[in-house]
């Protein structure tokens, strides 16, 4: 499978505890801050295959302790993806790879975005 890894933004961008949606191409994707670490995922619920935001860059619980569908409420572990309730419990978001560089935040998507 082609990868490809693209300078996503700056880290400041993406404050502690808070998320951001990006559209790279034809993928929606988005990231979490969580308590300094950053994690990546395809923005693809894996219950009906559909966004997860309620509004703009929204990906997380009241508490940004998980992240929340909006659609069903599914409850999705930050660090792994791993849907821990609702109606896909056990399946999980499709993480993707992130490093820093230079403040910048890089995220390597599954194939080209063009
Ligand atoms: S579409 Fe996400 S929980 Fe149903």
């Amino acid at each position: 499978m082609n990868e490809e890894t693209i300078t996503l933004c700056t880290i400041d961008e993406i404050p502690t505890n808070s998320s951001k949606g990006f559209t790279v191409g034809k993928h929606t994707i988005f990231v979490v801050n969580h308590a300094g670490q950053f994690h990546a995922y395809l923005n693809r619920c894996p219950h009906l295959g559909i966004r997860l935001e309620w509004q703009p860059d929204q990906f997380l619980d009241t508490d940004a302790r998980l992240i929340q569908c909006a659609t069903h409420g599914a409850l999705f572990l930050i660090e792994t993806g791993l849907c821990i309730a609702g109606p896909c419990a056990g399946q999980r978001l499709t993480k993707l790879a992130c490093h820093l560089a230079n403040q910048q935040l890089c995220v390597t998507l599954p194939c080209s975005p063009t």
